[in-house]
């Protein structure tokens, strides 16, 4: 397969401070499980402020291809599936682009249901580990077998009469999670994961919301859901609120450029998702939320960050979970910061759609800030005025894209980065929105 031609781009130090109001697109993570669980609902589903990135319109497609009607209507999407256990055999390849949400998720799904199915994606999720989800989905009955090293393709013959799961994470990943609880609906008795960490928990709200039995209970830390086998689902509206982990570009900028005050409208709090909002508070960030609310089981609320004189953080692996996708501008905001941050325990950033681990040092290297990496720590050398006047590898990963372009407004030689055009997959008004507030980004 050819690949697009690269898009570099460029960000400087823009003209004036950022200012104005914005609508962040819709949760990836809630974007994917609406059109999932729409399918496997009967009756249909409307969904409302769907995130239209290029990883959920793969679930879509793919959701299509094993039966479902999913097709978008004025600015919502319908959802109509044949239900759980009804999803028909596709004549495809099922291709999930730069997604390893929607290829876990689906593994799950596919997992009880008795069809043969394949399975690929990009590059980047070509390299990405599939046994997490594949080694405990095989206790349902499904088989799997993948490339070497259990890398994508894939190809899942998913069981006839699926058994129930049981089974203890043995790394912090809602994906894993959500996985078996999805095998779970096809399977007869009681699917039960236990969670040392809490992780995000939309896959536990939405199936509840769609009329399915989750019951979680908290011991300590750790957390043990059931999920009640074969219900029946039924289709429920869904208004999708705006990604926390898309804010967290336009808030960050908003707290590094000097003078600025910018207001983020509808955003998810999920408080299995606001680590960020936490950490940047310890660094002193003005942030405030407004208009606190409910929507659709999820709460939401109005974010204001405004500039502030930032003070280094130290990150205890607990909260990693919380805030796993925000590593790269946390990391942006710490190279700003007075003094020496410690973010700690990020393996897991090895796994995501890059080394997110070493790409993350290596942009910041690339401005000119000294990192260290200690086993699975990070160490931020903050400095009052960055050099920049580097060149960002993106690694095909749309996070560390944004996180150089934010880190681009306030370096003193501006940053270049080879493609931006993964940032499509998660937010794909990202430079408009970011001009518009008065960032300076464009090509080289
Ligand atoms: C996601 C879970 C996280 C996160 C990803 C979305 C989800 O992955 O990084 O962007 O929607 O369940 P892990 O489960 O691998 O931590």
């Amino acid at each position: 397969m050819e690949s697009p031609p690269r898009q570099p781009l460029q960000a400087c130090r823009p003209a004036a401070a950022l200012a104005g109001e914005a609508a962040i697109p819709g949760d990836k993570s809630i974007s994917h499980r609406a059109l999932m669980f729409g399918a496997l609902a009967i009756g249909q589903t409307r969904i409302t402020g769907l995130l239209e990135g290029e990883d959920v319109l793969r679930t879509a497609a793919a959701m299509r291809a094993l039966g479902a009607r999913v097709e978008r209507r004025g600015d919502d999407w319908l959802v109509e599936g044949p239900g759980i256990g009804g999803l028909t055999p596709p004549d495809d390849v099922l291709d999930m682009g730069n997604s390893g949400t929607a290829a876990r998720l689906l593994c799950g799904i596919l997992a009880s249901h008795d069809i043969f199915s394949v399975m690929t994606g990009d590059a980047s999720l070509r390299q990405r580990p599939m046994q997490r989800v594949t080694a405990p989905l095989t206790a349902c009955g499904a088989r799997f077998s993948a490339r070497i090293g259990n890398r994508l393709p894939l190809a899942i013959q998913g069981a006839r009469d699926a058994l129930p799961i049981s089974y203890r994470l043995p790394v912090a990943s809602a994906q894993v999670k959500s996985a078996i609880l999805l095998a779970g609906l096809n399977a007869r008795g009681v699917t039960e994961v236990e969670e040392p960490e809490p992780t995000r928990d939309h896959s536990e709200n939405m199936l509840r919301h769609f009329g399915a039995t989750v019951t979680v209970s908290q011991h300590g830390s750790a957390r043990h859901i059931q999920l009640t086998g074969q219900p029946e689902l039924r289709a429920a509206d869904i208004t999708v609120p705006g990604d926390p982990s898309a804010a967290a570009f336009p808030l960050v900028a908003a707290l590094l450029v000097p003078g600025s005050r910018v207001i983020l409208n509808g955003i998810g709090l999920n408080p299995l998702r606001t680590g960020l909002f936490e950490t940047l508070r310890e660094m002193g960030a003005a942030l405030t939320i407004t208009n606190p609310r409910l929507q659709g089981g999820e709460p939401i609320g109005d974010i204001i960050a405004a500039f502030t004189p930032l003070t280094a953080v130290d990150v205890p692996p607990a909260r990693a979970p919380s805030m796993i996708d925000e590593y790269p501008i946390l990391a942006v905001a710490c190279a700003a910061a007075r003094g020496t941050s410690r973010l700690r325990g990020l393996a897991e950033l090895r796994v995501k759609e890059s080394d997110r681990f070493s790409a993350t040092a290596a942009m910041l290297g690339a401005a000119g800030i000294r990192v260290e990496a200690q086993a699975d720590d990070l160490i931020i050398h903050g400095v009052p005025a960055i050099p920049g006047g580097g060149s960002v590898a993106t690694h095909m990963d749309h996070r560390l894209a944004m996180s150089a372009l934010v880190l681009g407004q306030i370096t003193e030689a501006p940053m270049t980065i080879d493609d931006s055009s993964f940032i499509d997959t998660s937010f794909p008004n990202f430079v408009e929105l970011m001009h518009r507030l008065g960032a300076a980004i464009a090509p080289p």
